[in-house]
């Protein structure tokens, strides 16, 4: 006999017996041990997630451990800049939406890692520097957020920008050398560009009250004070042989600015310690209620990045080792999560007017450049089509349209509708972005239908 179907026997024997002394029972619903780490993760309001490889999809042992175990996938490279963007401007999405399909046929959700990160460039983008590689930059994240919109649970919006070793501050990069700000100009570009995902801060060695993490922890503190969207805060933990004593409270702390925190890449060298690792840090996301999932940085041991260290839940045939009977455990022995909304800073949709349609545009903008976000509202009447006028200042220029056409690229500019999107129904919106060089629009935009 199961577990399962042994605790139901001794729950209607005790029963039996109550009844037949004559008592009233009131029977409490029994909380179920889940028996997959995605069961018992759910049941936490947890996800329990994987890095995933498409080029893995055909092997047997794989999909059927990733399927059986797995509520929530990120590619461990398919949603890169160098896997994305190959060349400027030309996006290539095949492995993404690969992964993003398998998801959602197999009730997961999708982790999107990483829209910037200075490492897995392109060799276009790392020959840029400047303006030129800033707005490469946010046009890139608008672009692949947008391409997502909707389906992504979280984002790593910026990837490893802190430095190693005790300075607590910014790592040299390209990126970085366009100018501090460039962290948070990514922000504003993913929330313009899907306002429902979660947007994170990714970053490994910050596996307890460190240097490292405290500087992080400061930025973040800065974000939420000036209102710069950032709802998370991903520990990556690429563990050795022993960890951090404050692990558990330095997660702790960044909740307590008011983000989700989520472990995102953690694989723990093989030994004796293995399994306890494991446990220990399934324990503390489960004692911190804004902890909000789990990701193992691949499913077997010979599909991790860390080859021979053997650092999974599932051997190479999958079975599961003793670190996946620790993390089990510790799911089925946790507490709950304390969910929080997503804060969008999209502005409200105005009213529609009689007929017609009107249009209001939000800004993300930085010394040199612009990301445009412009939302069209049919009125009282439905559009067959619609065209939005805005007027640049002088010296701006748009660069790059997307989902709508536009007629000229500096002073006056007009963008028409697309295909899909001309037609709206009383009231209905629709978004459309563009980017520029210069400062952007400072008026409202027109919105003329037909
Ligand atoms: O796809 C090419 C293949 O065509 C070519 O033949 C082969 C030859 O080297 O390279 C293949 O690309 C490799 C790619 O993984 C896919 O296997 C790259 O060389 C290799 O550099 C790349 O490594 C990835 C690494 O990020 C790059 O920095 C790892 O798979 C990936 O696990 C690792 O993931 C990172 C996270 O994104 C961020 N945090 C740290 C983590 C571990 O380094």
């Amino acid at each position: 006999m199961n577990r399962a179907r042994t605790l139901k026997a001794m729950v209607t024997l005790a029963v039996a017996g109550t009844l037949a002394a004559g008592m009233t029972v009131i029977l409490a619903p029994a909380a179920s041990a889940g028996t997959t780490l995605r069961a018992a993760a759910a049941e936490k309001g947890r996800y329990f997630g994987a890095a995933v490889a498409t080029s893995k999809f055909s092997t047997g042992t794989y999909m059927t451990v990733l399927n059986r175990e797995f509520n929530s996938l990120v590619a461990e490279n398919e949603m890169k800049w160098d896997a994305t963007e190959p060349q400027q401007g030309r996006f290539n999405y095949t492995g993404g939406d690969r992964i993003v399909s398998h998801a959602q046929a197999n009730g997961m959700s999708v982790r999107g890692h990483a829209l910037l990160w200075h490492a897995q460039q392109p060799g276009w983008a790392q020959s840029l520097s400047g303006s030129a590689l800033r707005n490469a930059a946010i046009n890139h994240v608008t672009q692949v957020a947008t391409h997502f919109r909707g389906k992504i649970h979280s984002w790593d919006v910026v990837n490893e920008a802190f430095a190693d070793g005790g300075s607590g501050g910014r790592r040299d990069s390209n990126l970085q050398r366009t100018g501090n700000d460039w962290i948070e100009a990514a922000f504003h570009a993913a929330r313009a560009a899907d306002p429902g995902a979660k947007l994170c801060y990714n970053d490994y060695n910050t596996d307890g009250v460190n240097a490292k993490s405290t500087g992080i922890y400061n930025m973040v503190r800065d974000f939420k004070a000036r209102g710069v969207p950032i709802d998370c805060v991903g520990f990556q933990s690429h563990l050795g042989t022993s960890l951090a004593g404050d692990y558990q409270a330095n997660l702790q702390r960044f909740a307590a600015l008011g983000v989700d925190v989520q472990i995102t890449e953690l694989d723990v060298t093989q030994g004796s310690n293995q399994a306890n690792i494991f446990g220990s840090v399934t324990r503390a996301c489960m004692a911190v209620s804004r902890c909000t999932g789990i990701t193992v940085w691949g499913v077997r041991d010979c599909d991790s990045w860390r080859g021979s260290d053997n650092a999974l839940l599932f051997d190479c045939n999958g079975n599961k080792k003793p670190a996946y009977d620790a993390v089990l455990n510790a799911l089925n022995a946790g507490g709950g999560i304390t969910p929080s909304p997503t804060t969008p800073t999209n502005p409200t949709t105005p009213p529609p007017g009689p007929g017609g349609c009107t249009a209001s545009l939000s800004l993300n903008s930085w010394t040199g450049g612009f990301v445009a976000t412009v939302r069209v509202t049919a009125g009282s009447a439905a559009t067959n089509g619609w065209t939005v006028t805005t007027t640049l200042p002088s010296g701006a220029a748009v660069t790059n349209t997307w989902s709508a056409s536009a007629s000229g690229n500096t002073g006056t500019v007009q963008f028409t509708n697309v295909s899909y999107n001309g037609r709206l129904n009383p009231g209905q919106t629709t978004e459309f972005g563009f980017q520029g060089t210069g400062s952007g629009p400072g008026s409202t935009p027109t919105c003329t239908a037909n």
